[in-house]
């Protein structure tokens, strides 16, 4: 047993959390993670009310521990807030707020059904504005995490956020796969960890297996941090860029972003024909530099208990060397 004050804030018995990735996880993988003890985030982003009612109350069917519903805040409309509260998960997780968003003005609305915050930053400034608008758990996001991330390194990243919010559990996302980065990040000061390709490559994550095997062969070099598939898609995603697998679609349009600009409408095409087809060579790819750590596709749940039974002997074990 690992207890921290994320799990006693959250309710849970293992510091293990799965991130609330969009189109990455489902009611399984979200019920999984909680049934082995761990906090299972179904991400909402991009979903209408009536998905997120019904993938709430699909997880319900499978799981009576606690979970997380989220949405990435710069997209989220009020329709898609409101059912994310009105499903009433135990955690509202949120992200990449715009600088004039209303945090508090949210925040004070989750408490109000019931839930606690997670919010997740990529700075320190981001961290005392989700602390000053009421959040209950910081997740600490470094750049090494697949999708959309910032550029501090979590290894830095997590001790500046915890000194500077000492009151306030903090979660260290972004490079962390077993339990070494647990233990890790329980040093760095954190109060668990949360993961996001790892549980990718489960046979519970909705992505095609052909995804799941680039993460399963990639040794972790060969992802990068760019604009394009923000250009492609025409989102402004305030601060962040995006970590994805170097395949030959990004490998075609580096250096010619100006050109992507342009012809975003037919490439956004392509890569929704891409996406259909399961074709990863031309599919934007979010993964994490973890893909190095990641041999094979597991259960949720085998990944949680592994996760927690390596970081517990590593955290007793440890011995001054000769
Ligand atoms: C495919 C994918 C989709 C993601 N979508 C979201 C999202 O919708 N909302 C969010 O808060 N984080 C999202 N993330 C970030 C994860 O929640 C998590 O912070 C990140 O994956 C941690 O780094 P790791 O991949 O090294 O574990 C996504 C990550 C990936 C890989």
């Amino acid at each position: 047993m690992l207890k921290t004050r994320a799990t006693t804030r959250l309710g849970v018995t293992h510091p293990v959390i799965l991130g609330g990735m969009g189109a990455g996880t489902s009611p399984a993988l979200v019920a999984a993670v909680s049934n082995a003890g761990g906090l299972g985030i179904q991400g909402c982003a991009g979903r209408t009310p009536e998905e997120i009612a019904r993938l709430a109350e699909t997880i319900r069917g499978l799981t009576e521990r606690p979970f997380g519903l989220n949405l990435l805040l710069f997209l989220a409309d009020e329709a898609a807030v409101a059912a994310v509260l009105t499903a009433r998960p135990t955690v509202l997780s949120t992200a990449w707020a715009g600088p004039t968003y209303d945090l508090a003005g949210l925040f004070a609305r989750a408490h109000d059904a019931g839930a606690l915050v997670m919010h997740m930053v990529s700075t320190v400034a981001e961290a005392h504005r989700a602390a000053a608008a009421g959040a209950d758990v910081i997740v600490a996001q470094g750049t090494e995490g697949g999708g959309h991330v910032g550029l501090m390194g979590t290894m830095v990243l997590v001790p500046m956020v915890a000194r500077a919010l000492p009151n306030l559990p903090v979660l260290a996302a972004g490079g962390v796969a077993d339990g070494a980065g647990l233990a890790a990040a329980l040093m760095l000061g954190a109060d668990g960890v949360l993961l996001g390709t790892r549980f990718l490559a489960t046979p519970e994550a909705p992505l095609p297996a052909s995804y799941k095997q680039v993460i399963v062969e990639s040794d972790g070099h060969n992802t990068l941090v760019t604009e394009i598939p923000d250009i492609a898609s025409g989102n402004v995603w305030p601060g962040a860029y995006a970590r994805v697998e170097r395949n030959r679609f990004v490998e075609r349009w580096l250096g010619r972003e100006g050109e992507l600009r342009y012809r975003q409408a037919e490439v956004a095409a392509h890569l929704r024909q891409a996406r259909a087809t399961g074709d990863v060579s031309e599919a934007i790819l979010y993964t994490g530099q973890t893909a190095g750590l990641i041999d094979a596709v597991e259960p949720a749940a085998t990944i949680v208990e592994r996760v927690v039974a390596e970081a517990t002997a590593l955290l007793r074990g440890w011995q001054e060397q000769a």
